[in-house]
């Protein structure tokens, strides 16, 4: 992969222009007639004020094309977005899409159109911040060379589909701020590619573990905070390469497992407000953390929260 596309996933909406050099119309007419009627079916907003016909579409805004000038990149960001209405299934018709994004929209409404399970070639996908609602369509998980997945700050609900654990390339999955309800899909079990997982304030419910195999190194980014997942954590794994770890506000129980104290790149752990008990190990990071990442437990006790065993038994425990 083109070390500019691989930025651009990790990053995402981080839209780039592709150098136009010559004058002439450098843009594939059906695709510019597709544009044109997605702008049409948008009501001619000013956010596509460059989209004019006369003008070669390689060189409108939140355009990008490939280099035979097919469009390959449609990533709509922008403060004063004005886009109002459902995503328009003429998407659908952009078949050398790689990238289609929507970020900070928040008129936009409906549900993922069906017509979007053509973009077979899709490697980053994206809807964030906007009032999208409905179930995540199974179609995703067709899409064999996605690596991003970023649908936080919708309406969506219903469970995760299936289909979305298998994905071969998937790095990064970010469903946060949704209303996501259910069990977490077996099929993450194959998923080697996680890098990052972002689960954060939905309804999500039951077994988490699948993400803390043994054996597996990629992940180094996870939060499920703020859902209702209920496992026992006693016996997770974690990468070397873990940075971030986040289960706040769950029902998590069991205790702390000492692979936690071997993460020495390890700069956030929160597991407040869980079920958990026992001594927090002592060692690698985990006494850098303040008390507030391991209050509201069961009977999590020892740095940086009061010993397990006080002396004074009118102290005891916290
Ligand atoms: C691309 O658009 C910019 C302004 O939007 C313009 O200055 C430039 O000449 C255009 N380039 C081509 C090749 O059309
Ligand atoms: C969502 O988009 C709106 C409009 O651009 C913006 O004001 C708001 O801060 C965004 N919210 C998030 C969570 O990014
Ligand atoms: C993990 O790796 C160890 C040794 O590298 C191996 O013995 C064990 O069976 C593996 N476990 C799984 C679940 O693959």
């Amino acid at each position: 992969m083109e070390t500019r596309t691989l930025l651009c996933l990790i990053l995402f909406f981080c839209t780039f222009l592709h150098p136009s050099l010559s004058d002439s119309e450098l843009c594939h007419p059906d695709d510019k007639k597709v544009l044109l009627e997605i702008k049409n079916s948008f009501n001619d907003p000013d956010i596509f004020v460059s989209w004019d016909p006369k003008t070669d579409c390689c060189n409108w805004t939140f355009i990008a094309c490939d280099d035979d000038n097919r469009v390959a990149e449609l990533v709509v960001e922008d403060v004063d977005c004005d886009l109002v209405g459902p995503i328009p299934p003429e998407v659908g018709d952009l078949p050398y899409l790689v990238l289609l994004g929507f970020a900070d929209c928040p008129d936009i409404t409906g549900t993922i159109p069906p017509a979007i399970a053509k973009l077979n070639n899709l490697q980053g996908l994206g809807f964030r911040n906007t009032s999208i609602s409905g179930p995540i369509p199974e179609f995703i998980g067709d899409f064999k060379d996605l690596v991003t997945l970023q649908l936080s700050h919708n309406s969506f609900s219903g469970s995760i589909p299936n289909t979305i654990g298998s994905l071969p390339q998937l790095h990064f999955l970010d469903l946060s701020y949704n209303q996501l309800s259910g069990p977490i899909p077996g099929t993450f079990e194959s998923s080697n590619k996680l890098i990052l997982i972002d689960l954060k304030c939905n309804k999500l419910e039951g077994d988490a573990s699948v993400f803390f195999p043994p054996n597996k190194t990629s992940i180094f980014m996870i939060d499920l905070s703020w859902n209702l997942f209920e496992f026992d954590f006693s016996n997770v794994h974690f990468s070397r390469l873990t940075l971030y770890v986040d289960i706040n506000h769950n029902k998590i129980y069991g205790c702390l497992p000492w692979g936690l104290t071997e993460l020495v790149l390890l700069i956030h752990l929160d597991v407040s407000f869980n079920r958990l008990c026992g001594e927090i190990p002592q060692g690698g990071n985990l006494q850098s953390f303040p008390a507030s990442a391991y209050l509201y437990n069961k009977c999590l006790c020892g740095e940086p929260l009061p010993p397990c065993y006080h002396p004074n038994p009118k102290v005891g425990f916290i």
